[in-house]
């Protein structure tokens, strides 16, 4: 494969990359993509085994990762997390903060608890986890940041108020970051996929209901598709690289062409 780094010419050779949320899905795909092109990937998910399973598939790639078991809820947790994973490799060049819940409930019947849930994961985690890693960045001078938000940062999807504005906070983190450490030679972005098949979108594709209304032939997404968490693999992954060195503090959207 072109990515292949057994000659140490990946396009990420020696950097370290620590993504969290990447036990499954789309994380997972872009921890193994990392790990394909060179990276030392530390995974940090809630779902340990998964991670373990994801770091296994990094080795067969040749490629060193780590796996850590990390609640992104609990600030104790994310602090002795990121320590891991500077103590593993010294360093942390790449961080991708994918963690992410949608649970679908309308405004009327959404609880406390559902709302508290869903932007202490989403947007709360994100800012736990960015907060304890870019003081290092900031020391070395250098650093990517890509933040998982959604088209939900735009389109305010019905059911999912929760959701919708974690995954707003989420954006206004990433370029809020761009500004404060774009000074320190640090880059901020986020990636906003459309309807990617995963975990997460799986209850809402057995529903007929809801293809009738939002699926793929009903023409709301002009390639005629729903993504795969491969297709936000490759444009994250652009964001970290030197290739996007210039680029600071934008939403790439990784829909199909669904807010076109
Ligand atoms: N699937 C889509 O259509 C879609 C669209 C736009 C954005 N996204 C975003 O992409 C990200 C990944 O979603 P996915 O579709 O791959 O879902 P997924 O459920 O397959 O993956 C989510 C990952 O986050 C981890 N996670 C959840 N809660 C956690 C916690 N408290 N601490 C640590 N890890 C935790 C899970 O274990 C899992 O590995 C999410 O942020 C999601 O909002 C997904």
């Amino acid at each position: 494969m072109a990515d292949q780094h057994a000659n140490g010419t990946g396009r990420f050779s020696g950097q370290v990359a620590l993504v969290v949320g990447a036990a499954h899905g789309i994380g997972r795909a872009i921890a193994l993509r990392l790990g394909r092109e060179g990276a030392h990937v530390v995974i940090a998910d809630l779902d340990c085994p998964a991670a373990e399973n994801a770091c296994r598939e990094i080795y067969d790639t040749g490629s060193d990762a780590l796996p850590l078991a990390c609640d992104v809820r609990e600030a104790s947790q994310v602090e002795a997390m990121v320590q891991k994973a500077l103590d593993w490799q010294g360093r942390i060049d790449i961080l991708m903060y994918i963690a992410g819940i949608a649970p679908s409930v309308p405004f009327l019947e959404v609880s406390t608890e559902t709302w508290d849930n869903t932007i202490d994961t989403n947007l709360r985690g994100a800012f736990l986890v960015s907060k304890a890693v870019a003081p290092h960045m900031v020391a070395r001078r250098r650093g990517k940041l890509v933040f998982m938000a959604s088209t939900n940062c735009w389109d305010a999807e019905a059911t999912l108020a929760h959701y919708n504005v974690s995954k707003s906070g989420v954006f206004l983190l990433a370029k809020t970051l761009a500004r404060e450490l774009g000074p320190y030679g640090i880059n901020s972005n986020a990636v906003g996929p459309g309807f990617i098949k995963t975990r997460l979108t799986e209850p809402v594709l057995r529903d007929p209901e809801f293809l009738k209304k939002y699926g793929p032939e009903r023409g709301l997404i002009p390639l005629g598709r729903l993504g795969t968490p491969e297709d936000v693999a490759g444009p994250a992954l652009f964001l970290a690289s030197e290739d996007a060195s210039y680029v600071n503090g934008v939403l790439l959207f990784v829909d199909g062409g669904q807010l076109a």
